[in-house]
């Protein structure tokens, strides 16, 4: 269970003016409070779940750039805003953004006068992240929080950098995991032979600045976004993840499930893969999926869930329809994206060309791209 200081416990508790929202209906009121009571047994949780005005996501590290050439635009409920942030000064930097297969997201979201802010993720080299930051202008200092969404190094390997160089002028940033086995050892088993993928560090994670709280039931973060925890396998979805975990190698064993405490290596199921995501007033649900190893719909049906909210504004991050998904689950996802009908798709990182391409064909409207710099911001003005 999340252990909350003082501090971050303040965020999480706001209170604002509750109004009434129909479980599974939109929201009832333009301002005030989502009160959710789940009641799926004895143990499910409770969220107040603040609808708030806005929220933009900027990308920080993803897999590819577009330098100057695309546009910004507005669309209903979603302004498109490329290098936002990076300086306009007479000549053009020496210094580009990178991109790398990793991902990192932060989402900035506003509720009245308060703002706050989570990065999602730490890409895959400290040095991108810690490059890409500076460029964009954001302070690693001004974050309220951060999500690691899993224990896979294309997500956390870049976290040294995030505050590097700032030795003496930074309190310690909440870090929300959803399981011990984020720290196991893992196995890429991509190739032949296969690769040792490596372990997070939890003494190099508190030295870099981090305070970890392991969560595996959904957490209010900053009184604004909210993590799912586990993610159920509730539709067409498995668990298709290509690592093994080690049980016992750089987490404690006697922590993780009883199923898998014995074991000396077996296949990963994303267990405590974690999505992050926010109700926007008016607009409805965005989930940021991060790498979908539990599968993209499975992320969203949860976050429905969670929210009581079906109407879904946004989905965006890594929705893994490549090995060892299938072209046909590539596009049988895009189907199951129809019937959810999502006013925005935007497809990064482990996605895929497939679905991609098969979601441009089938409702080109929703499907908007990323670049590194990028800034989406989701909200009706
Ligand atoms: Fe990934």
């Amino acid at each position: 269970m999340l252990s909350v200081p003082h501090s971050f416990e303040n965020m999480n508790t706001m209170v604002r003016p509750a109004v009434s929202i129909n479980r599974r209906g939109f929201l009832a009121s333009s301002a005030g409070l989502c009160l959710v009571h789940l009641g799926r047994g004895k143990n499910s949780p409770s969220l107040e779940i603040p609808p708030v005005d806005e929220v933009s996501l900027q990308v920080v590290v993803d897999n590819a750039t577009f330098g100057p050439f695309l546009p910004d635009q507005s669309l209903p409920g979603l302004k498109i805003l490329r290098n936002a942030g990076v300086s306009s000064g007479a000549s053009l930097s020496r210094r580009p953004l990178m991109a790398e297969f990793g991902l990192s997201v932060l989402a900035e979201s506003s509720l009245g006068p308060v703002t706050r802010r989570v990065l999602v993720d730490f890409g895959y080299s400290p040095e991108v992240i810690h490059s890409n930051l500076s460029l964009l202008g954001i302070d690693p200092r001004s974050l309220d929080a951060s999500v690691l969404s899993h224990g896979h190094l294309d997500h956390y390997g870049g976290f040294t950098g995030l505050f590097d160089g700032m030795n003496g002028s930074i309190r310690k940033l909440p870090l929300v995991v959803g399981g011990e086995e984020v720290f196991c050892q893992r196995v890429a088993m991509v190739s032949t032979p296969p690769q040792i993928m490596g372990a997070l560090d939890r003494e190099q994670l508190a030295k870099a600045g981090f305070d970890v709280r392991i969560s595996s039931t959904p957490q209010l973060l900053g009184g604004h976004a909210f993590t799912t925890g586990t993610i159920p396998l509730a539709s067409f979805e498995r668990a298709a993840i290509p690592t093994q975990m080690r049980p016992g190698v750089g987490c404690d064993a006697s922590a993780l499930s009883p199923s898998k405490r014995g074991a000396k290596q077996i296949p990963d199921d994303g267990e405590h893969e974690l999505a992050t995501c926010f109700v926007v007033k008016n607009l409805g649900l965005v989930v940021i999926a991060s790498c979908s190893h539990r599968g993209v719909i499975n992320s969203v049906r949860r976050a429905q869930e969670i929210s009581g909210i079906d109407k879904v504004h946004a989905v965006i991050g890594g929705f893994h329809l490549v090995r060892p998904r299938t072209e046909a689950e590539a596009r049988r996802t895009v189907a199951e994206f129809a019937k959810i009908d999502p006013t925005y798709l935007i497809p990064m990182h482990c996605t895929g060309e497939v679905f991609i391409a098969e979601a441009l064909r089938v409702f080109p409207q929703k499907v908007i791209r990323p670049y590194v710099g990028t800034k989406f911001v989701l909200g009706e003005a």
